[in-house]
């Protein structure tokens, strides 16, 4: 009499750890998807976009323009600038030497603007303090932002740099925005680029 129903209890457990096992297991993988999925899309930026890995480089500083609607960087320069900060110099102190500009920058010649007519030191590095550049309007531009001071006459390049036809991307495709700077390619006193020959002439493959 008893019997049967031990039978059928039994029966009905192996049933139950039969179809309770394999669901743990499914179940248990499902969860390992899952925390795989928010791990990967934990750090997601503003848009929603997952955060790239490529670091952006050291020393830039964020573009005054825009560029298709987000920001961008640029190359700084004042760490590259060997005679900054100016005003180590360019302070209120008396210079009490002849010729003292021949002597701190004679290596500095302006072959810039039209023919015969080189700009004055004056259009570009503000009067009152040397460690800025200037605009037209006399006010101060950071020597890291010199894009603001080239573009008040070359606006055509400025514009193209901005959009990326001119100059270059130092960063990859992906990732934060970098591009160089006008003084990281051009000397700002003689910007012009030497035509030169090619270094070596074509061989026909032997
Ligand atoms: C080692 C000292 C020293 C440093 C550093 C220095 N200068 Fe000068 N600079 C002089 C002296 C001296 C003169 C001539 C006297 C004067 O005009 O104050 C001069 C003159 C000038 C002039 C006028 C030149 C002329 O022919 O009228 C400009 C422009 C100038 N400096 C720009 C700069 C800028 C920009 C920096 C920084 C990037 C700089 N200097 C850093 C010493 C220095
Ligand atoms: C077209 C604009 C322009 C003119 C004109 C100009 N400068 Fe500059 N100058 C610059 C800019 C921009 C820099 C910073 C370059 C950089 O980013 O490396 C600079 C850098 C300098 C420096 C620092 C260079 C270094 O590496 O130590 C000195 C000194 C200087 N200028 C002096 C002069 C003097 C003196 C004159 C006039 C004889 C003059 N500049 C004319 C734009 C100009
Ligand atoms: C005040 C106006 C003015 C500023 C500011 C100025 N430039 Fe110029 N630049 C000129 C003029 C004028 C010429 C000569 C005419 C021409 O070729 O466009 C010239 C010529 C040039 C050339 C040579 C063009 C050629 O045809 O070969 C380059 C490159 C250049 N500038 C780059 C710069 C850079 C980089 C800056 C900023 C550091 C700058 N300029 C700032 C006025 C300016
Ligand atoms: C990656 C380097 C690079 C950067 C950054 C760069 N330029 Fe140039 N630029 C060049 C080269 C290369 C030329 C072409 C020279 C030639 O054809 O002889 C040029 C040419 C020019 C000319 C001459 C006219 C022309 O369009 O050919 C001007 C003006 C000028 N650049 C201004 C600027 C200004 C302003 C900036 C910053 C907003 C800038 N450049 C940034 C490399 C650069």
């Amino acid at each position: 009499m008893k019997k049967p129903i031990i039978r059928k209890s039994l029966f009905y457990m192996v049933l139950g750890f039969l179809v309770f096992f394999p669901s743990l297991i499914v179940f248990s993988s499902q969860q390992g998807v899952v925390s795989k999925i928010n791990k990967a899309t934990e750090k997601l930026d503003k848009q929603g976009q997952v955060k790239s890995s490529i670091l952006k480089p050291k020393n830039i500083v964020k573009v005054h323009e825009e560029y298709q609607g987000g920001e961008f960087f640029t190359e700084a320069r004042k760490a590259e600038i060997k005679r900054f900060r100016c005003s180590s110099c360019h302070n209120n102190k008396k210079v009490s030497v002849l010729n003292a500009a021949d002597l701190s920058h004679a290596d500095i010649k302006v072959t810039h603007g039209d023919k015969g007519k080189s700009l004055a030191c004056d259009t570009c590095h503000n009067k009152d303090n040397r460690d800025f550049l200037v605009t037209a309007k006399q006010s101060k531009i950071d020597l890291d932002h010199v894009y603001d001071m080239c573009g008040q006459c070359h606006f055509r390049q400025k514009k193209d740099w901005i959009g990326g036809a001119h100059g270059k991307r130092v960063t990859y495709w992906a990732g934060e925005r970098v591009v160089k700077n006008c003084t990281s390619c051009h000397n700002p006193h003689s910007p012009r680029f030497e035509k030169r020959w090619p270094e070596t002439y074509s061989v026909e493959p032997k």
